[in-house]
């Protein structure tokens, strides 16, 4: 990626407002500046549909106290949001990811509940917020996006009332009885409800808002529960805010593009070569996340193993998992149960011609990635919650060859629609085994027929189409009840 140095020209009439920007522009040991792709499913969706047009981008690139000036970088300005090292520890480290994360996410670990963290959490928002209304032109469209900045919409509408706002949720929203726990719940869902059009991955989590806003603020709602067709409405004060669900998804053509290109073909050959050429490549691929079920996949197959019903020497499993908020407690605990279990693994079942996990702490680039979906012939996605998990859609869209069995959590949003995977509960861990091991030994036909169904799902619902109902709906007048 390059980074030219002209500034944006004009105001900008489309703004996303994410706590990351695109890319992550960080210096290395020498101070040399280092530009990655930034990590997560967030970036990879929202990527290819302000690439497509103009608008900017209003974010965070990674690191502590600096941030270049606001820059275009292939026709997409972008507006780089400093943080402080105290603000990265009470905003993101802190309130966004030690308590909202574990509460959306059902209480996976316990969330904390800290003052301090909340102070800072509101003074990033509110930074954002002005940020982005110094940006926008008169009249914009500006897109929020996700738990870090849940109270921007509404600090943004008090400074910029011309503004149309939407706003979307990447991750669960979870039951009122677990939302309710939040001290800081009223100002939340006032902030939210600040959007003209407030967006979740799933109907459940859009009738779960509704549900709240009822009870804890006693506003009036439409009645009829979400439908993909018909979003729900919110009377707040004078104003109506619309309550919609809208499954995210990825940019299908593209992936598909480049899983059939002969260079990826040859690329995949060579991983499977490279690693010995195992009967069954499964393949893991996530960032490094308490939520994501790495280790109970591990443990799924470390019983496999040991019942006899998998042969070590004829699998291999590739598990990547990105790090990922690593000065949070949970997420270092995490890693350290990650990588005994792959120790033990391989200690136990490894010889030195044939390693049974190959396990990858680090970012890999897309190409590899494609190389590896297309290589692997079971796909593992077992998380314990999920908004909606794009690596499983990902997966499909490489299997060019309508081959390759996909395992899939039922607490992943990607569930609701790609219903010809293997689906597992995830608490369940027989149910993963079987999953495992079904997946592993399906026929051809059967194989084949259950892709071209996820196929189809996947080709029809690409993220321009996500896109477009979304910003539709969010210039539509709101239905009568
Ligand atoms: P989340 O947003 O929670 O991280 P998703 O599955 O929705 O989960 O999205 C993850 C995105 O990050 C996908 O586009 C996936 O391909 C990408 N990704 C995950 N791990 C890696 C890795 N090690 N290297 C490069 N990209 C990765
Ligand atoms: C999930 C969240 C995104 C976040 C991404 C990566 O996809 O929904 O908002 O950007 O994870 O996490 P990070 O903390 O590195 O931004």
């Amino acid at each position: 990626m390059t980074v030219a140095d002209d500034a944006p020209a004009a105001a900008p009439d489309f703004v996303v407002v994410a706590n990351r920007l695109p890319v992550d522009l960080r210096t290395d040991r020498r101070g040399r500046p280092r530009v990655r792709r930034a990590p997560g499913g967030l970036v990879t969706a929202l990527e290819p549909v302000l690439r497509g047009g103009s608008g900017a981008w209003v974010g965070w690139p990674g690191g502590v106290d600096t941030a270049p000036a606001p820059f275009v970088d292939d026709r997409l300005a972008l507006h780089p949001v400093a943080l402080s090292a105290q603000e990265v520890e009470e905003y993101y480290e802190g309130f966004a990811n030690a308590t909202l994360w574990p509460l959306f996410h059902d209480l996976i670990v316990t969330p904390r509940y800290d003052r301090r963290w909340w102070h800072g959490y509101r003074a990033v928002n509110r930074r954002f917020a002005e940020e982005t209304a110094a940006v926008a032109a008169d009249g914009a469209t500006v897109w929020v996006q996700d738990y870090q900045l849940l109270l921007v919409p509404r600090m943004l509408r008090e400074l910029r009332p011309d503004l149309t706002i939407g706003f979307f949720l990447h991750i669960p929203f979870p039951p009122t009885e677990l939302f309710l726990q939040l001290p800081w719940r009223r100002e939340i869902v006032e902030g939210m409800l600040g959007a003209d059009l407030i967006g979740f991955q799933l109907a459940g989590g859009a009738d779960n808002f509704l549900a709240l806003t009822r009870r804890l603020l006693g506003h009036r709602t439409s009645r009829a529960a979400v439908r993909a067709d018909r979003p729900g409405t919110v009377q707040v004060d004078a104003r109506t805010a619309c309550v919609g669900a809208f499954p995210i998804s990825i940019d299908t053509a593209a992936v598909d593009r480049s899983a059939r290109s002969a260079a990826n073909r040859r690329r995949a050959a060579q991983l499977r070569a490279d690693l010995g050429r195992p009967g069954t490549l499964l393949l893991g691929v996530d960032r490094l996340d308490y939520t994501k079920g790495i280790d109970l996949r591990l443990h799924a197959l470390e019983e496999l193993i040991a019942e006899d019903r998998i042969d070590p020497s004829r699998v291999s499993l590739l598990q990547l998992a990105t790090p990922s908020r690593e000065q949070v407690a949970a997420y270092e605990h995490q890693r350290q149960v990650i990588e005994q279990q792959v120790s033990r693994l391989n200690g136990r079942y490894s010889t030195l011609a044939h390693p049974l996990v190959h396990y990858i702490h680090r970012p890999v680039d897309r190409q590899t990635l494609t190389a590896m979906f297309t290589a692997a012939d079971v796909m593992l996605v077992t998380p314990l919650r999920d908004g909606m998990n794009l690596v499983a859609k990902e997966y499909v869209a490489c299997r060019t060859d309508l081959d390759g069995a996909l395992v899939l959590s039922e607490f992943a949003g990607a569930a609701a629609e790609l219903t010809q995977a293997y689906q597992v509960n995830p608490h369940d861990l027989e149910s993963i085994k079987d999953a495992i091991e079904a997946a592993m030994t399906v026929d051809a036909h059967e194989a084949r027929r259950r892709m071209s169904a996820l196929r189809r799902t996947v080709a029809g619902a690409d993220v321009h189409r996500w896109a477009r109902s979304f910003l539709g709906a969010l210039h539509a007048p709101p239905a009568a009840d």
